[in-house]
This record gives C-alpha cells, sequence and structure tokens, in this order.
C-alpha cells in the first residue's frame, strides 16, 4: 500500500514539474528587443506608400502602415513614408502623438 501511495506521488510531481505555475511563453515585444533590429536609411526609404509605410523619428524606425488611414492629420502622413520626419513630427505633434508613435516602433537606423 504504501508503495502505490509513493508511486502517486511521484507522478503527480512528475505532472507538476512539467505544467504546474508554468504561464503561456511571452514573445518579446518590448521597446528594447524591437529597437534592437536596425536597417538602413535606404532599406527605410523602399517603404514609402499608404499600403507599406515606414517612418524615422530620433534614429528610430516605425512601422506605421497600420496608421495611416486612422491619421488625425489625414492624408499628410503619406508626405513622410520611406523618410526621416524627426523635424517634423517633433515639431507639430502633441506627447500623445508621440506615445502614439511608440507602438509601432521596429527598430533602429544603422
Ligand atoms: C509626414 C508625416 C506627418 C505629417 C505631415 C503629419 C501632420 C499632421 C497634422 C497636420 C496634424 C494636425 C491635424 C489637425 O489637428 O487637424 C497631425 C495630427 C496628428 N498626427 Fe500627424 N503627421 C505626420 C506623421 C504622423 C505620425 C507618424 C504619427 C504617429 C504614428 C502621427 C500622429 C498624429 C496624431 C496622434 C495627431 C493628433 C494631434 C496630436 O496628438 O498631435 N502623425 N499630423
Amino acid at each position: 500500500m504504501p508503495k502505490i501511495y509513493l508511486l502517486f506521488l511521484i507522478a503527480v510531481m512528475t505532472i507538476c514539474l512539467t505544467s504546474c505555475g508554468q504561464t503561456a511563453p511571452t514573445v518579446a515585444t518590448n521597446s528594447i528587443s524591437q529597437d534592437a533590429k536596425q536597417y538602413t536609411s535606404t532599406e527605410v526609404a523602399s517603404h514609402n506608400q499608404a499600403t507599406d509605410c515606414w517612418v524615422i523619428v530620433d534614429n528610430k524606425i516605425y512601422n506605421v502602415t497600420d496608421f495611416v488611414n486612422i491619421h488625425p492629420g489625414g492624408n499628410k502622413i503619406l508626405a513622410g513614408c520611406g523618410k526621416d520626419i524627426s523635424d517634423l513630427f517633433n515639431a507639430k505633434h502633441s506627447d500623445k502623438a508621440k506615445k502614439t508613435l511608440a507602438n509601432y516602433l521596429i527598430g533602429s537606423v544603422k
């Protein structure tokens, strides 16, 4: 009888070691890992249209394709696709806009 009890205990411990307390694997989506990817400005320049729009702000690269159609400033954003818009963006946008931009970070300039 104690032997069966021991076997049961070992079985429970084995199951627990493989699954207890484990959460789903997290994908690194924080800004540090995104920032680590580097692209040349030539590469950024090829993403220059409404359906594929990357911008550079302060040496960081953002893929704002999903934001193009919801930009409060309308189509004006299209003029910036594939370009460094640091001066324009920093001069004409609020802190809220800067936070919005942060969501689209994909890397930095090589
Ligand atoms: C060439 C690039 C861009 C130009 C010329 C531009 C221009 C403008 C203009 C003229 C407005 C004012 C709209 C109004 O008040 O009626 C505006 C607002 C705004 N833009 Fe842009 N924009 C550009 C890029 C971006 C990017 C990349 C983002 C963020 C992903 C962004 C986010 C916003 C937001 C959130 C507003 C609302 C006002 C604010 O919070 O500052 N824009 N933009």
